[in-house]
This record gives structure tokens, sequence and C-alpha cells, in this order.
């Protein structure tokens, strides 16, 4: 081979080269492909997939369009989204090979679209990054630190009467915003021990910039060409999400930094109350923000823009999820006067008419209104869908179902199997009664999800919801101005009532 040829044939061979490897990937794509396709599903196009109807409905109608889709294709279908297959499931003997497994523990590739916001914190990383930051968070929300939690639960819902005081006997109102900002102010004060008084501030920025980003995902999300970034930031719709995002960062930011000024002005309280395992339950309470910070100091050495992701994935994950169960809740009660009846008389029977804060004891005594809690989950999963990516081929079934593919979990859907629910639209707290549970398949119920991918802040937001419930219940009578027939519900990221809780409220005894 001479100067002249030898750039010829390194041309050649690259040329053999990438057709060889395009020829293993049609190959494989066309194997893939062909298992997909054997499961029912919508219509599929090139380029765009199975999302050409729902891109046409307006925002208004996309939850109630997306839910009449799934039933129709029911209990397992596949679509596609530009050139990645999807496969859609809630049958639990289907969600227990993928829930259950520690191989398909990495999130669906549409998680990437929370990248900029959210990073990789604990939400949306993989692989080791993942596992090593859940080991180093999960002691974040041990029993003994929950403890510590719910005199903050208790202040921040005395405050939430208070404003909503001001509403009682007066008329219909939204209540979510109020809830809304209640767990906001729950969050920042025991995860990362920062006051940000959104209760008194009224209006959070950061909450619209919440919604506008989950917003703003959901429209990318279904249209697969705004997935390539150098496309997506250079529309108007692009630039809007950067602002939310700026927002969002922001606050966050500001809360790291003045959690760290407070540990650099108190350096030996914070040195005292540090964490380690041996002395669990010993301890004041620790923020997990601190948690951070101090791993931050020593071997190790997260970064600030991990402890900036982990926070923001906390702040998100910790608030509206809760907002959204509490909120749906209230909903429910306030349409159901004798379930309400039955959760007020449970009260009674702990506080004897008192308003004095609950103890831990209390809330594990509050069994009624726990079914109540998980049974409003039930029908309205704050996260009423989530996804994996699958590591290997799996059977589900009858069905093949090849790597590579995302998998969806239809966790609305999954709670309204009328064999493990019989009349699943009924809102029926003794679904949860022991006798009833133990009749049902384990993943019958995944408001948290399973397995080891499950929901970390669980126990937080169940004995959360019991406070506030608790507290509201005790001061005021709900009653709920819409009908469940008409209550539209939009589900950008969390399940939300489209056009909030329209609520009244009647103080049961003047204060
Ligand atoms: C009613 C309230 C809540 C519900 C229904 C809920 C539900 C869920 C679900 C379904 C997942 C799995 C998500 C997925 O696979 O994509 C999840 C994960 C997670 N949740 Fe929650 N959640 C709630 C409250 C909370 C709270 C209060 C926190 C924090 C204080 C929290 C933090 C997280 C985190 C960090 C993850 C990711 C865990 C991991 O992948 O290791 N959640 N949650």
């Amino acid at each position: 081979m001479d100067a002249t040829t030898a750039p010829v044939c390194l041309a050649a061979l690259a040329v053999i080269l990438c057709a060889v490897l395009a020829w293993r990937s049609a190959k494989k794509q066309s194997r893939v492909a062909a298992l997909v396709n054997k499961l029912p599903g919508p219509p599929a196009y090139p380029i765009i997939g199975t999302v050409l109807d729902i891109i046409m409905i307006p925002r208004e109608n996309l939850m109630e369009e997306v839910l009449a889709r799934q039933k129709r294709y029911l209990p397992i279908f596949r679509t596609w989204l530009g050139s990645h297959p999807g496969i859609n499931i809630c049958l639990p003997e289907h969600l227990e090979v993928i829930m259950s497994s520690s191989k398909h523990l990495e999130k669906g590739s549409i998680y990437k679209l929370l990248h900029p916001w959210l990073g990789t914190g604990l939400l949306t990383s993989s692989g080791l990054k993942w596992h090593s930051h859940r080991k180093l968070l999960t002691p974040a929300f041990h029993f003994a630190i929950l403890h510590n939690f719910v005199e903050v639960f208790c202040e921040k819902s005395r405050i939430l009467v208070d404003k909503l005081r001001a509403r009682a006997g007066g008329g219909g109102f939204d209540v979510y915003p109020y809830i809304t900002r209640c767990t906001l102010d729950i969050i920042c004060e025991t995860t990362m021990g920062t006051k940000v008084y959104a209760q008194d501030v009224g209006r959070s920025k950061y909450v619209e910039a919440v919604y506008g980003v989950a917003e703003e995902l959901t429209y990318r999300f279904l249209r697969p060409w705004l997935h390539f970034d150098f496309i997506y930031m250079k529309t108007q719709r692009g630039r809007k999400f950067r602002n939310y995002l700026k927002v969002l960062h922001n606050f966050t930011r500001k809360i790291i930094e003045e959690r760290k000024s407070y540990i650099a002005t108190n350096a030996a309280a914070f040195k005292e109350n540090s964490m380690s395992d041996s002395k669990i339950g010993t301890k004041k309470r620790i923020a997990f923000l601190d948690l951070l910070l101090q791993s931050s100091m020593s071997d190790n050495h997260l970064t600030d823009e991990e402890i900036r992701e982990e926070v923001d994935t906390f702040m998100f994950e910790g608030h509206d999820t809760t907002a959204s169960a509490i909120s749906w809740c209230l909903f429910l009660l306030g349409l159901h006067p004798d379930v309400q009846a039955l959760a007020y008389e449970e009260q009674e029977k702990i506080f004897q008419g008192s308003d004095r804060p609950a103890t831990m004891q209390n809330l594990q005594d509050m069994k009624y209104l726990e079914r109540v809690i998980k049974e409003t989950l039930r029908l309205y999963p704050s996260v009423h869908f989530i996804a994996r990516l699958l590591q290997s081929d799996v059977k589900l079934g009858e069905h093949l179902i090849p790597a590579g593919c995302q998998i969806n979990v239809m966790i609305y859907q999954a709670h309204r199997n009328p064999q493990q629910f019989p009349d699943p639209e009924r809102f029926d707290p003794d679904n949860f009664l022991p006798e009833r549970v133990q009749t049902r398949h384990p993943y019958a119920y995944i408001p948290f999800s399973a397995g080891p991918r499950n929901c970390i802040g669980q126990r937080f937001a169940l004995l959360e919801e019991k406070v506030v419930l608790s507290s509201l219940l005790r001061n005021f009578k709900v009653r709920s101005l819409e009908a469940r027939s008409n209550k539209m519900l939009s589900g950008e990221l969390i399940l939300r009532p489209a056009h909030g809780i329209q609520v009244s409220l009647t103080l049961r005894s003047p204060s």
C-alpha cells in the first residue's frame, strides 16, 4: 500500500465497518419491531410512532384521552415514541416480573427529558451512582428521624388551619394552592432544614415554575422530534422551559447556600448533631441536606452539582406528590360525608376535642384515616405512570418482550383492575382492611412503586398526610362542590385536578 492508496483503503474499510454496524443494528431493530408489533396497540407511523392522535388533543383533554386509549388496549399493549418501543403494562403478575427484579432498575429513556432540571438525582440516576446515593440517603428517612419531623408537620398544619379559617363559612374556593404551600413549607424545613415561609408569602414562583416545567415536559415528551436538544432548545417553548429552570435552580441553590452558611456559623452544634448509623435515634432532627453537605466534606466528595440535583429531586418529589395526595383526599372526604364522619369519629376518640399537636403514637392509632389515605392513592395515585428500560428479554405471560423496550407501568389502570378491586371506581376505604389486603396480589396496589426502586419517602408521605388531614378534620367539615364525574384530570408528571379542588369549609367549633 503506497501513500496514495492508503487513504482510499482506510475510507473503504470505514464504509464497510459502518455498513456492517448498520446492518446489525437494523437486524436487531427488526427483531425488536417484530416482537413488539405482535402486541396490540394504536396505529403506528414512521418517525412519529403512535402519538399522532394524541398530539392533536388540546391540553385540557389530554389525560382523559390517554386514559381512554389505555382502556381500549388493556391489559398490555405497545406504543412507539418515534423509533422507541414502549410496552404498557398493568397486570400485577407482569408488574411483579419487572419491579421485583434487581436487573431492570434503569429508568426509561423519557426520564432523560428531566435531566436539565433534576440532573441525575436519585429519581433519574442509574447504576453505581443510584446505588451509592440510595445507600447514603436511606438513613435520612429512618423511623427515628421521621419521628422528629412530626413536630414540623404539626406546626405547618397549624398554620394551614389558621389560613383556612379565613375561608371557612365563606362559600367555595380552591383549596389546592393552600395545601401545596403547606407541603412546600414542610419539605423545606424537614429535609432541607430551611424555612421558606411559603404559607405566609402566598403565591410561590417556585410552585408556578414546577407547573410550567411539567407542562413543557409533557408537551416535549409527546413530540419525538423535540427530544433532540439542538431542536427543542431553539424553539420558543424550549426558551420558556429554560426560564422556568432558572427559577427552580435559583430557588434550590439559595436553599443550599442558606444551609451552608447556617452550618458555617453553627459549626460546633452541627458537628454535635451529625449522624452516624450507630447513633440513629439518639440525635435531634437531622436534615437530609446536612447529610449531603456532610458527605461532600468527607470522603464521598459529592460535588456541588450532585447536591443541587438531589435537592431539586427531593424538593419536587417531596412536596408535589403529597400536595396532590392530600388534596384528592379532601375531595373524596368532601363527597362522602359518611366516610368523613367515621374519620372524624376516630379523631375524636384520639384527641377528645383537643386541638393539640399529634404524637407519633396518635398517628399510629389513626387506622381508619390510613385506609382513607390508601384508598385515595388507589383512585388518584399522585404518580400515575412510571417507566423502566428493559435490560434483557423477559416473558410477560405468553409475550416475549425484547431488551431495550421501555416498560410503561400504568399505575392508574393497575389500581382499577376489577379482579383485584371489585367495583373499582367505588371509593371504599375498607378495601384496605387487613383481611381484604390479604386476598390481593402483592403488586395489585403500587402507589409508591415497588421493589428496590420504590419510593424512598413513602413513610414520610404517609405520616405527613395523616398529620395534615387530622388537623383539617378536627377543625373543619369539608364539602366538595364538584362531582367526581365532572372532575378533569391533569397528568403532567403528577396526577393533579385540572382545575383545583373546589370545597367549602365549615368550622367545627369557633376558636
Ligand atoms: C403520596 C406521596 C408520594 C407518592 C405517591 C410517591 C410515589 C413515588 C413513586 C411511584 C416513585 C417511583 C418513581 C419512578 O420509578 O419513576 C417514587 C420515587 C421516589 N420518591 Fe416518592 N412518592 C411520594 C412522596 C415522596 C416524598 C415525600 C419524597 C421525599 C421526601 C419522595 C421521594 C422520592 C424519591 C427520591 C424517589 C426516587 C427513588 C429511587 O429511584 O431510588 N417521594 N415515589
